[in-house]
């Protein structure tokens, strides 16, 4: 493999990397009829806390088009596609009896998907809880972690003998403390002690996840999606603040399953909070993991809250932090452009985790780009969006340096496969490879997408 060198020079990847894009079921699936009620249903519905009181009603209306967008993925030489399934159209009350219907919906995207060569990855818990459960307190409760491995093992199940590679969460960081402690995301709380329990009771429930699928099909490839991010912080606050926050956001995750502990400074930091740690959680946890899924879009860059910050801070150990506008390059949605500080995460998972680290696979990563003209489809229908290739390519340069420096990475998910329902935002953020025209639900792969087709067919940026 060339080492990647900041000069645009060609690089490969080492063979069998796996090319793919991800999407999740709320972003994209649309068929709102088709499934229960999820915690993301009722915070669209609160005034305010969606950019333009969007929904994920139709969104790409991707079940009733999936051969058609199947078809495409084919036609852009993707090997691998990750989406997750929708707990609630599996199952309406989260619990108890299961929808055929909802079932029939996946079997069939799985079909598509292996007739067409592309190995489904998907993901149980892309932060669309059944509403149901989040009336009976969601991962606020203990009892979360049973209720979500029993849908897993169903799935397991279900779809086992023809899907092989399964993530259990995807970023259950944000999960917890977006939506409890700062209220950004569904279900919308601003409560420390329930984030600090979510984030407790999401990897308990990996971990029960892990052994109930299992116990099913010993032979799944079992893997957890986070997104930790190497953490700065500028000179008006506590350089503590940093350590911190870097305990929350990465070493709470990652200590935990896969070393099988939490990290003592960070029980520490929390005290009365983490007592919803029980003896012998921690252990559950830390099953073996067939691999590790990375989503990585940004460094976080932090100074000191004032008078006229807004919001309330996610980081319950650090209240006092606030994000710092750095003066780079950024893409559309105001996140900065970093890829050195990937190239360093991965580096620094290698070196802090060594053999306790599984095969890495970069299961997101991506930009939001849409500022007209630009980025929507020029006169003959072509979306030039050169910026989005600039960062792909940035990005994957970092991928080959780690790679290059011993860290087991073995594929890489373009975030995403297509524009899409994007949380707090809306549709008002463009993160696809194909443009989607909501009025028509038209795709138009953009430019990245052919590039990133090139890309995945010769295992090689071009230089
Ligand atoms: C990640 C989410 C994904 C998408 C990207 C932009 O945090 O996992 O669903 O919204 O950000």
């Amino acid at each position: 493999m060339t080492p990647a060198t900041g000069v645009a020079s060609t690089v490969r990847f080492p063979a069998g990397f796996t090319w793919g894009a991800a999407t999740a079921s709320f972003q994209i699936e649309g068929d709102r009829a088709g499934r229960g009620d999820c915690v993301w249903d009722t915070f669209c519905r609160r005034p305010g806390a969606v950019v333009h009181g969007d929904h994920g009603d139709v969104a790409c209306d991707h079940l009733r088009l999936m051969a058609d967008d199947v078809k495409m993925m084919a036609d852009l030489g993707l090997q691998a596609y990750r989406l997750s399934i929708s707990w609630p159209r599996v199952l309406p009350q989260g619990t108890g009896a299961a929808s055929p219907s909802g079932l029939a919906q996946y079997h069939r995207l799985f079909e598509l998907l292996l007739e067409h060569d592309i190995e489904p990855v998907p993901t149980l818990f892309h932060w669309d809880l059944p509403q149901a459960l989040e009336d009976r307190g969601g991962f606020r409760q203990r009892e979360s972690a049973w209720w979500f491995a029993d849908y897993a093992a169903l799935m397991a199940e279900e779809y086992g003998d023809t899907v092989d590679r399964w993530a259990t969460f995807n970023e259950p960081w944000c999960y917890a403390y977006l939506g409890h402690a700062s209220g950004e995301h569904a279900p919308g709380l601003r409560d420390r002690a329930a984030a600090v329990a979510v984030a407790h009771h999401e990897l308990l429930a990996h971990g029960h996840a892990l052994q109930a699928m299992r116990s099913v099909r010993p032979n799944l490839s079992l893997g957890i999606v986070i997104n930790p991010s190497p953490v700065h912080v500028d000179d008006t606050v506590d350089p503590d603040v940093e350590r911190r926050i870097d305990g929350t956001l990465n070493r709470w995750w990652l200590d935990a399953a896969l070393l099988g502990r939490y990290p003592l400074d960070v029980l520490d930091d929390l005290g009365p909070l983490a007592t919803c740690v029980q003896d012998g959680d921690e252990g559950t946890i830390g099953q073996e993991l067939d691999w590790l899924g990375i989503n990585y879009y940004n460094d976080h860059f932090y100074t000191a809250r004032t008078a006229t910050t807004p919001g309330v801070s996610p980081h319950v150990t650090a209240p006092g932090s606030a994000p710092l506008v750095v003066d780079r390059p950024q893409t559309d949605i105001g996140w900065p452009i970093t890829p050195q500080g990937f190239e360093a995460l991965l580096v620094r998972l290698q070196r802090d985790y060594g053999d306790a680290l599984p095969p890495v696979y970069v299961t997101e990563n991506g930009a939001a780009y849409q500022s007209a003209p630009a980025e929507v489809p020029d006169a003959d229908g072509v979306v030039h969006d050169e910026r989005r290739i600039r960062y792909y390519d940035a990005h994957l340069r970092a991928v080959a340096a780690a790679i290059e420096q011993g860290v087991d990475v073995r594929g890489y998910f373009a975030w995403s496969l297509m524009d899409n329902f994007e949380w707090a935002w809306g549709y008002s953020q463009r993160f696809g490879l194909v443009y989607v025209d909501y009025a028509t639900q038209q795709r138009i792969p953009k430019a990245s997408a052919h590039w990133y087709a090139q890309v995945a067919r010769t295992n090689q940026l071009p230089g």
